[in-house]
């Protein structure tokens, strides 16, 4: 069984979607077995806490290196072991070092809302608006030290209306996350992506 451990900091509806995907099966042989959260408020510790999964928030106050020690005791006392786990980071506000990203290296996901490589960074919904685009929509990719630039595993996209605002844009994308990580998830956990040459070939 993949063992999974979730990584938050607010409203938690990716990992609501991802949770429900396990619960209903589309996500075979994977269990999420911990959420951390860098926010003690965050509602995304209800949302574990309503599908019976251990949830910790770890604090960033003490400094990077401390929390990510945390984070990582966590994870391994959980069963998300760096050889064998998945790391999602689903609207985890942090940096993550790339110490840590090398210790799970090809085993942590990311979701954006943006047609990755445009926009990355925060508020990209809104950069997205200012830019004038017509088409925007989320990508989840495999993390990496530079910030929003890993290998792409799935993108959706979305048309941007001229009536939007950052609200309504963000609810239309957020729609299509619901969808596009859970699928990813299920990818990696039958085993059928693998990165070559910066690239996520996904196997049939
Ligand atoms: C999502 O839109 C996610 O793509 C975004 O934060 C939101 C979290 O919502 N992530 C980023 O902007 C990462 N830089 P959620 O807590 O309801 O899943």
């Amino acid at each position: 069984l993949l063992g999974i451990g979730v990584l938050v900091s607010g409203r938690g509806s990716n990992l609501d979607a991802i949770l429900r995907a396990v619960r209903n099966g589309s996500i075979r042989g994977a269990r999420v077995r911990v959420v951390v959260s860098s926010d003690p408020e965050a509602k995304a510790l209800k949302v574990a806490e309503r599908y019976g999964v251990p949830a910790v928030s770890v604090s960033t106050e003490k400094g990077r290196a401390e929390a990510e020690g945390e984070i990582l005791r966590a994870l391994e006392s959980h069963g998300v072991l760096p050889e064998s786990g998945l790391v999602l980071l689903a609207g985890y506000m942090k940096v993550l070092s790339s110490a840590f990203i090398a210790k799970y290296a090809d085993r942590i996901m990311n979701i954006h809302p943006s047609l990755l490589p445009a926009f990355p960074g925060l508020r990209a919904q809104k950069q997205a608006l200012d830019r004038g685009v017509r088409v925007s929509g989320c990508t989840v990719h495999f993390v990496v030290p530079e910030v929003d630039a890993g290998p792409i595993i799935i993108q959706r996209a979305v048309p941007v209306r001229g009536s939007d605002d950052e609200d309504s844009l963000s609810a239309r994308i957020l729609r299509q996350e619901h969808r596009a990580y859970p699928l990813a998830v299920r990818l990696f956990a039958e085993g059928r992506l693998r990165i070559e040459d910066r690239r996520v070939v996904v196997k049939a």
